[in-house]
């Protein structure tokens, strides 16, 4: 992996384990369960409130430190000059490290007045407190102001990501200027299990649903990050694989997003939730 290369493209990090909402001892135990099945890459953020026991779970782990790739989010009150350094520090010391390895903001300014908070997300990065920066639920439009502003890479624009929900125009973005997509809710909180069509697909490929709907999610180019506490449902996720499917089966799951249109981040949950136009 090079310095710049987004860790969202290294082979090791695409399949990762998602943090919200646990906390405590079933987040210990989950997380000692994903990382024992192989999983590398976490995320959490300051939002969750959970990143000491993210902490407590990777010292007590056998799993090297830095073989894993963890992330954190700062939270959208923390994105001014007077709360981000200790906040960011918080976060570092409840995580047990000097350095994180990848920062991102957690939520965009819904006006788009996100200047202040990337000069402190790309100041972090400069200080050596983040090895790679990146944006999570950023517009089309936000994308572009952040990689104009931005002297350092993106390393990834965290999103709610799903066949049933239709992404493809923000992933033309994305890739257009270079910023890897990384996926939430990449199971859709369940639902995309029993979809028809990722049912018939998965018993004709004699896969899982999960394999299918994380494997449709890995063919696009995007890494994704699933939460389970259940130790067979986090070997199911971590079985997805990138080639598993055909372009005929793709092409059919590409189908079900404009289809259902389902989001579960939107503004009834998240007042400030983008639209993704
Ligand atoms: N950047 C953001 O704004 C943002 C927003 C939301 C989430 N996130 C991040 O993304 C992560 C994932 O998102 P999420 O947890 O909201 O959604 P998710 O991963 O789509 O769904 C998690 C739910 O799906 C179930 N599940 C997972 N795998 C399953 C399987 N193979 N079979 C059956 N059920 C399964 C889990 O239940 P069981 O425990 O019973 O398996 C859990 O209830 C979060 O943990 C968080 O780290 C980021």
């Amino acid at each position: 992996m090079s310095a710049t290369a987004s860790p969202y493209q290294d082979p090791a990090f695409v399949r990762g384990f998602g943090t919200f909402p646990l906390d405590g001892e079933p987040l210990i135990e989950a997380l000692h369960a994903a990382l024992a099945l192989g999983y590398r890459a976490i995320d959490t953020a300051q939002m969750y409130g959970n990143e000491a026991a993210v902490g407590q779970a990777l010292r007590t782990s056998p799993v090297a430190r830095d073989s894993l790739l963890l992330t954190t989010k700062i939270a959208p009150a923390n994105t001014n000059a007077r709360d981000f350094w200790p906040s960011l520090e918080a976060s570092l010391k409840a995580l047990d490290c000097s350095q994180i390895d990848c920062l991102l903001l957690h939520w965009p300014d819904p006006q788009g007045n996100n200047a202040e908070a990337l000069r402190l997300l790309q100041e972090a990065q400069q200080r050596g407190l983040a090895r790679h920066v990146g944006i999570s639920n950023y517009t089309i439009a936000m994308m572009r102001a952040a990689s104009q502003q931005l002297e350092v890479p993106i390393a990834c624009n965290q999103i709610e990501f799903h066949p049933l929900l239709d992404q493809s125009h923000v992933a033309a973005a994305a890739d257009e200027l270079g910023i890897p997509l990384t996926a939430y809710c990449a199971v859709a909180r369940g639902k995309a299990l029993s979809e028809p069509t990722i049912v018939a697909i998965a018993e004709e490929a004699g896969l899982s649903p999960a394999q299918v709907t994380l494997s449709w999610i890995l063919a696009k180019g995007v890494a994704f990050n699933a939460m389970s506490t259940k130790p067979k449902n986090l070997a199911a996720n971590f079985a997805a694989k990138a080639d598993a499917l055909s372009a005929e089966q793709i092409a059919r799951i590409d189908a079900l997003g404009a289809q259902h249109m389902y989001r579960i981040v939107d503004r009834s949950k998240v007042p400030t939730a983008p639209d993704w136009d």
